[in-house]
């Protein structure tokens, strides 16, 4: 949500800006904007609705913008409707209209986060003789770090000081200082920002992917941490004000990861690199061919003296948490909660002792799981990152650390992320199970042996998607689709149809086979899609009499199975087969034709598969 870019050397601002800002699309935005300063105590402002192409047009590109230290970015609306006048970057003096052009104001700066108690700020800026042109809380919080920077008499640092001690929420901000050409300071809580010098320059992102054609060695700066970027150097603070060091990380993956490579979209070209992505987070969690999670530091100890494991997660990684319980419980013999974080973090669940929290996320930025991780650290339990982006703040924060090695992921809906977030829930379960003597030694080797063959059968169910894109094309009018299954497969139902709806924008919802008769029967029509998954053998007959009672009413079937479940072809009107696998690890195999059908779906309705409506990749509001 909202990408924030930053730039100050010896080149063109603007260009750089836009280009950044390009890579940032995948975040959700609805309207765009740049300030850029030639040196001169003047700002020049440009802010354009919708997409970043008219922002582009605008400026000619950027050519039309002079001025070599520059900020940009793409907002995604939290207060105020998505209008020029909303439009980031937002300056500090009084003025009419929208607050862009060129402009003489003390401070200019964008923002990605949600300052909580900006009304009242607003009231306190009110009464000192600001005026408000926007409605957003980024304006209240560039006018606050004016206000002190004015009233003290103070550097840009002291005053961003004075501000962060007084604003609750979250931010990630890049301000211009008029009195300071050729400099870009920022600050940061809760929201990503990095930086990054190469040569003679400066760039500041919220994500590695804006800045990775210049620099591969970046810094994170921390929760209430302030920077001071000018070309070719950066210097951090802390909140006294005083410097500090930062360590440098540098990004091992190369800019083509985050390019579409060839593909029509990022999803599609993300749907192919599953079979690496599982293969790379299983390799990374095997030692000498067993299975370890010696690199997280959760000893076998803390493992075997576990009464209780809580995942914590949003969206298509909650769907995982949800798969995972079932794998946990049945092999382990743990007792698992799967909680939505937005609700766990509100919650006050008594909690056992010898309780492991897991948060999965792919960011490691969601604002929900990353307060509800906040919650049980001061609860005391023992945490588990599970989590893609190194170095990002869930990651920095939990007690252990699980990487999964998926790679930049940029389409908003997720699918190589969460496979490979899957995989690294299944081998937890398997070493958990042998850790505990719940499975015999020979089970295990089995099992790592299964878990070793899913790449191979992910690129055997890609090899054969001629025929979901054949079905999907049949299927992209569809008005309602329900996809109905038990126990895995009912965990796999919600990511299949989570997938359908986000892209495609057809209704769709995902039901325990089990419950339809308690009301989502009633909405069964002629021709109503229902995908039905059937790949666990103790439930395939439930699931299948559940699907004949929609045939019953006029629904068009879809059966998902395994190879040699071929009976199923009696009952269903198209069938999609997978691999055999160990019925735990069938979600991995399964997803992958649910994936593939949303994606198609979307496609062929022509719709921005990337980029859906409303969207954002990484939730960094409430
Ligand atoms: C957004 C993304 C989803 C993702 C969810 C949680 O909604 O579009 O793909 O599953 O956030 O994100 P996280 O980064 O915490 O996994």
């Amino acid at each position: 949500m909202c990408g924030i870019v930053g730039y100050t050397g010896p080149s063109q601002a603007a260009p750089i800006l836009l280009e950044g800002l390009a890579k940032l699309e995948y975040r959700g935005y609805d309207s765009a904007g740049l300030a850029v300063r030639d040196g001169s105590a003047l700002a020049e402002v440009v802010k354009a609705t919708g997409k970043l192409a008219h922002l582009a047009d605008k400026t000619d590109q950027g050519r039309a913008l002079p001025g070599t230290c520059g900020i940009g970015h793409t907002r995604w609306a939290t207060h105020g409707d998505p209008s020029m006048v909303n439009a980031h970057p937002h300056v500090s003096g009084n003025c009419s209209g929208s607050g862009s052009g060129t402009v003489e104001s003390d401070v200019v700066g964008v923002h990605n986060g949600i300052i909580e108690n900006f009304a009242e700020l607003k009231d306190k800026l009110l009464r000192h003789g600001y005026q408000f042109y926007s409605d957003t809380d980024t304006e209240v919080v560039v006018k606050l770090v004016d206000y002190y920077y004015n009233k003290y008499r103070i550097g840009p640092v002291d005053a961003i000081n004075r501000m962060m001690v007084r604003v609750r929420g979250s931010y990630a901000l890049a301000l211009m200082f008029k009195d300071y050409p050729g400099e870009i300071y920022a600050a940061r809580k809760d929201s990503p920002l990095i930086i990054g010098v190469a040569d003679d320059a400066a760039y500041l992102a919220s994500d590695v992917p804006a800045i990775l054609k210049h620099t591969r060695s970046v810094y994170y700066i921390g929760n209430q941490q302030a920077a001071r970027v000018c070309p070719g150097q950066v210097t951090f603070y802390d909140l006294n004000g005083d410097e500090i060091q930062l360590p440098q990380t540098e990004i091992t993956w190369d800019a083509e990861a985050a390019e579409k490579g060839g593909y029509e979209h990022f999803m599609l070209k993300e749907i192919h690199e599953q079979p690496a992505a599982v293969r790379d987070t299983l390799k990374s969690l095997l030692k000498d061919g067993a299975l370890s999670l010696a690199d997280t530091g959760l000893t076998d100890e803390t493992l075997q003296g576990l009464g209780q494991i809580e995942i914590v997660a949003c969206g298509s990684a909650w769907h995982v948490g949800m798969a995972a319980q079932y794998v946990i419980e049945d092999l382990a013999g743990v007792p698992v909660r799967v909680e939505l974080a937005s609700e766990y973090r509100y919650r006050n669940a008594p909690v056992p002792k010898n309780t492991l929290m897991v948060v999965i996320s792919q960011s490691g930025e969601t604002a929900d799981s990353l307060a509800a991780l906040r919650v049980a650290r001061e609860r005391g339990l023992e945490t588990l990152a599970v989590v893609n982006v190194i170095g990002s703040t869930i990651a920095r924060e939990a007690d252990h650390v699980l990487y999964t090695v998926a790679g930049p992921e940029i389409a908003v809906a997720t699918t190589k992320a969460y496979s490979a977030q899957l995989i690294a829930l299944d081998a937890l379960a398997v070493r958990l199970a042998a850790v505990r003597g719940a499975i015999s030694e020979e089970e295990v080797q089995r099992l790592t042996d299964e878990l070793a063959a899913i790449p191979d059968k992910i690129s055997r169910i890609l090899e054969d998607k001629d025929r979901i894109q054949w079905f999907s094309s049949k299927i992209a009018n569809a008005h309602d689709i329900f996809f109905i299954g038990r126990g895995l497969d009912y965990a796999i139902s919600l990511e299949g149809s989570l997938k359908m709806k986000e892209i495609s924008y057809i209704h769709s919802e995902a039901y325990a086979a089990g419950e339809l008769k308690h009301g989502t029967i009633s909405l069964i029509e002629n021709n109503t899609l229902v995908v039905g998954v059937l790949t666990q053998p103790k439930l395939f007959e439930k699931t299948v009499s559940n699907m004949a009672e929609c045939k019953a009413r006029g629904a068009y079937l879809m059966g998902l199975t395994t190879h040699g479940n071929y009976a199923v072809e009696d009952s269903v009107d198209f069938t999609v087969y997978v691999p055999k696998t160990d019925e735990h690890f069938v979600p991995s195999l399964a997803v992958i034709p649910l994936q593939l059908l949303g994606y198609y779906t979307s496609v062929n309705r022509g719709l921005d598969v990337d980029k859906p409506r409303n969207l954002a990749k990484s939730v960094t509001v409430e």
